[in-house]
């Protein structure tokens, strides 16, 4: 599978190219069930006091800040009873999974190094790829929360910038159940800001441009399950709550180029014993 010429130009105008049918049924099945499996073994009762007390919480930070190279589940803000109990099953509850599963999970390494990806990324001239983050996101029914309009680059910075985001589309993406919005070509607008660790601990926003996003400039992206979104790393998109009876399960993977920095500052840290990987 290769992207075509068209397909390419589209990417480098827009910032983002949609290919349906990329991912085979049974594979967004069997990356479902892996996740569902992984929550089933994931013991929630330490975890629910840390983000029931308050999600800015030094706790919550520091359990974030060195996901990195783990494998973490992080709830729906809406997953909690007043009493800091869950509403529902853990199941029903978490937001997302990260940030080392393509890394630390066979089942999630397997999906995230086939060869169509491979063939991929160079295709859009990422030269000794390296794969960054790995990332489930469940979406709920119900609860799912709605992220703001951002750049993938804010968080996932690298000098130059050299980053991809692979969005597959576990389940049928629609307005319905919070399908992702993009500004067309809004990746030209530059990077706006950038989230980096503070002197004092903690992170801050170093921001290079205050002006707001031309939020009516964003189109909806739905897509049929086994579709794949590749985003560039400066595209402005955001997702909206989901409020629907159907959840929006994706999976997220974000490949650098191998001659980039991140630097320390990042959040995203690896530690010797687990550095960054290709597809190999
Ligand atoms: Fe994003």
């Amino acid at each position: 599978m290769r992207l075509s010429s068209e397909e390419r130009a589209q990417y480098d105008r827009d910032g983002f190219l949609v290919l349906t049918g990329f991912v085979e049924t049974s594979s967004c099945d069997r990356l479902r069930a892996r996740a569902e499996a992984l929550v089933q073994d994931f013991d929630a009762s330490g975890v629910v006091s840390i983000f029931s007390t308050h999600e800015q919480s030094r706790l919550t930070d520091d359990y974030f800040l060195t996901s990195g190279d783990k494998i973490r589940f992080f709830f729906e803000e809406d997953a909690f009873l007043p009493d800091g109990t869950l509403k529902h099953g853990k199941e029903n509850s978490i937001n997302k999974i990260g940030h080392a599963l393509h890394d630390l999970d066979p089942v999630f390494s397997k999906f995230s190094r086939t060869p169509d990806l491979v063939q991929l990324v160079a295709d859009l001239g990422i030269e000794r790829p390296l794969l960054l983050q790995g990332m489930y996101i469940f979406k709920q029914a119900k609860i799912g929360a709605k992220v703001t309009c951002h750049q993938d680059s804010t968080f996932l910075y690298n000098v130059p910038i050299d980053i991809v985001g692979l969005w597959f589309a576990l389940e049928d993406a629609t307005l319905e159940n919070g399908c992702l919005w993009a500004i067309p070509g809004g990746h030209k607008l530059g990077l706006k800001s950038r989230w980096l660790r503070s002197a004092e601990g903690g992170m801050k926003f170093e921001v290079f441009d205050s002006s707001p996003w031309p939020e009516e400039k964003l189109v909806p992206l739905e897509v049929p399950k086994g579709s794949l979104i590749i985003l560039n790393g400066l595209l402005p998109h955001k997702s909206l709550a989901n409020r629907s009876t159907k959840s929006r399960h994706a999976y997220t993977l974000h490949v650098i180029g191998g001659s980039s920095h991140c630097p320390e500052s990042n959040w995203l840290r690896r530690t010797p014993e687990l550095p960054l990987r290709g597809f190999d």
